[in-house]
C-alpha cells in the first residue's frame, strides 16, 4: 500500500488505515471472533495504522474495552506487529454512554496509564487529545500530555477536533505529530478551515477520520449521481472514490475508515491505488453532498 509520513520524526503509515470505533459501540456490538477477523483482515491488507480510543465503548463501565480488542487482534496476528501504529486518545468519558468532554490533567493522566495496561503495552505509539474540553484551559491538556511524554509513557502527541490557532498552540509547548479532524464530501470543512492546509505545510499528519461520512451518511454515497461512473472507470465502488477524494485533498491525508464487514475493508483498502484526475475531483468538488 502506498504510504504517507505520521508527521515530524514519526513513522510512514500505510494511505488507507482502520477506525476500529464501531467493533465497541455500534448496536449490535459484533461478536469478538468476527471483530477480530475483521481487524486481521485490516492489517493483512496492508493497514499500518490503527485508529482506537479509551472511550470507544458502550458506557464507562467498559472504558478501554476497543483497545482491549485491538491489542487482543494484534497479539494473535501473525504479521509483522512491529510495523502497526496504534493510536489511541483520551480526553471524553461516557457517563451513562452520553459522551462529555475531560480533558482534565488529572483525568488524561489516569486515561493515559488506563490506556496503557489496556493496549498491553509500556508505551502508546501515538496518544491524542480527543478533543479541547471548554472547561479546561487547554494549555492545561496539552501540558499533561507533554508531561506524559516526558515520563516515556507516549512516542508520539496528536491531536484531534482542534483549530489551526489551537495547533499552533499546542505547538508552542510539545512536539505535535498529527492532527485528527473529520473530512468527507458532507463535511469538507477541514479543507476550507485551513486546516489540512496546515497540516500539509508544516509537514503534520491529517488523519480523516469519517471519511465516509460516518455510519448513517455513507449509506448514501451510491446514490450521489456523480460517483457511480467514476467508480466505474477505476473499477472500484463509490465508497473507495470518496476515499480517493479524500486523500486528494492534500499529501497530509490518512484516512482511518471504519468497517465491520470483511468486504468493506478490502473495499476501502482499494481507495490507496486509486489516484482521480482533477477533472473527476471538481465533479466531485462540485456535487451536492445531502447531509438531510
Ligand atoms: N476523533 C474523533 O472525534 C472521531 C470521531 C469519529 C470517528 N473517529 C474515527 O474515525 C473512524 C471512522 O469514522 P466513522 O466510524 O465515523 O465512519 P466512516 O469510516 O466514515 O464510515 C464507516 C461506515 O462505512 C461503512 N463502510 C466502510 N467501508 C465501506 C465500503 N467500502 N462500502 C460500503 N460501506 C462501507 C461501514 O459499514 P460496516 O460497518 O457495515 O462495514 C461503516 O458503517 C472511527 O472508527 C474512529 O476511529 C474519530
Amino acid at each position: 500500500m502506498k504510504t504517507r509520513t505520521l508527521g515530524p520524526g514519526a513513522a510512514d503509515v500505510g494511505v488507507v488505515g482502520y477506525g476500529a470505533w464501531p467493533l465497541s459501540d455500534s448496536s449490535p456490538r459484533p461478536a469478538e471472533a468476527e471483530a477480530i477477523r475483521v481487524l486481521h483482515a485490516a492489517l493483512d491488507g496492508g493497514v499500518t495504522l490503527i485508529d482506537t480510543a479509551d472511550a470507544y465503548c458502550f458506557h464507562e463501565g467498559e472504558v478501554g474495552h476497543n483497545e482491549r480488542l485491538v491489542a487482543k487482534a494484534l497479539a494473535s496476528w501473525v504479521g509483522p506487529r512491529e510495523h502497526v501504529i496504534v493510536a489511541t486518545k483520551g480526553g471524553f468519558v461516557r457517563p451513562d454512554g452520553q459522551w462529555v468532554e475531560n480533558a482534565r490533567p488529572e483525568h488524561l493522566r489516569r486515561a493515559c496509564d488506563r490506556s496503557l495496561a489496556a493496549l498491553g503495552v509500556e508505551r502508546i505509539d501515538l496518544y491524542q487529545l480527543h478533543g479541547p474540553d471548554p472547561q479546561v484551559p487547554f494549555d492545561e491538556s496539552v501540558g499533561m500530555l507533554a508531561d506524559l511524554q516526558r515520563a516515556g509513557k507516549i512516542h508520539w502527541l496528536g491531536l484531534s477536533n482542534v483549530s489551526v490557532e489551537q495547533i499552533r498552540a499546542a505547538r508552542a509547548q510539545v512536539e505535535v505529530v498529527s492532527v485528527q479532524n473529520r473530512l468527507n464530501p458532507f463535511f469538507p470543512e477541514a479543507v476550507r478551515d485551513g486546516v489540512v492546509g496546515y497540516c500539509d505545510a508544516e509537514g503534520l499528519g491529517f488523519l480523516a477520520f469519517s471519511p465516509l461520512g460516518g455510519g448513517r451518511l455513507n449509506l448514501k454515497l451510491p446514490e450521489v449521481p456523480v460517483l457511480a461512473p467514476i467508480a466505474r472507470r477505476h473499477g472500484v465502488s463509490p465508497h473507495a472514490v470518496v476515499l480517493a477524494w479524500v486523500l486528494a485533498q492534500g499529501p497530509s491525508v490518512i484516512v482511518i475508515p471504519a468497517a465491520r464487514k470483511l468486504a468493506h475493508v478490502a473495499d476501502s483498502q482499494a481507495s490507496a491505488g486509486v489516484l482521480l484526475d482533477d477533472e473527476e475531483l471538481a465533479t466531485i468538488d462540485q456535487a451536492e453532498f445531502s447531509i438531510a
